[in-house]
């Protein structure tokens, strides 16, 4: 396998000395698309919030600035990024704000904790079986919850079209999963368009 092809690899499971630059690079180009997608969510002081696919953990950082009475749940499978996202954010761990989990996005149980807001950034086009980990993720949802999934497509060749139809899909997947109000903005972004769908947990 090429470096180049073994680099890439790294976005969707980031392990060892590759997978640490690529949660490097990762949190250099975050902040928009991750900003923009909590814009979206309209996080409230008390909201509990659940992101699946934290990489280096800048969403995070982010919203626990924005709860107060509120709490922070992420979950990611790789080891280098739940290390990366725990040092960025160690003090809102300490205060109890922010739970960070290592772990699949298909095994979430339902738990006691429901979550008025869910999102997932760059996450889901690398999960196994997107319909099945939204289904089990509306079981932790409030009624009315409301999830936001936001891609920015960084392959080469990627245009607004290719956004368009990485936001068709994620649509199809909400309204599978069982998701209503589904509703899909595109925003101009570097180097391409990004995408984001949201959906209500009715
Ligand atoms: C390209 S990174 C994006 C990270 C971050 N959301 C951002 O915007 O910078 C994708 C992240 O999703 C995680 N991920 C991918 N598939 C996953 C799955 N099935 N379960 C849990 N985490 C997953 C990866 O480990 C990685 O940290």
């Amino acid at each position: 396998m090429g470096i180049l092809k073994k680099f890439s690899l790294q976005f969707g499971k980031p392990e060892g000395i590759f997978g640490s630059i690529a949660g490097n690079l990762m949190a250099s180009t975050a902040v928009e698309k991750n900003k923009w997608t909590i814009s979206l969510l309209n996080i409230q002081r008390t909201d509990n919030v659940l992101e699946i696919g934290f990489g280096p953990g800048i969403a995070t950082k982010l919203i626990s600035k924005l709860i107060h009475g509120g709490h922070y749940v992420g979950i990611d499978y790789s080891t280098v990024m739940f290390r990366q996202a725990k040092k960025r954010n160690i003090k809102a761990i300490q205060e109890g704000k922010v739970t960070l989990k290592l772990g699949e996005v298909s095994s979430i149980s339902p738990s006691e904790l429901k979550f008025d807001k869910v999102l997932s950034v760059n996450s889901i086009i690398f999960w196994k079986d997107p319909v099945k980990a939204l289904k089990k993720i509306r079981q932790i949802m409030k009624p009315n919850g409301l999830i936001a999934l936001t891609m920015l497509p960084y392959m080469k060749g990627a245009t607004e079209e290719t956004s368009q139809k990485l936001g068709d899909d994620i649509a199809r997947y909400l309204k599978e999963a069982g998701f209503s109000q589904i509703k899909t903005t595109i925003k101009e972004m570097n180097p391409n368009a990004a995408v984001c769908v949201l959906g209500v947990n009715e």
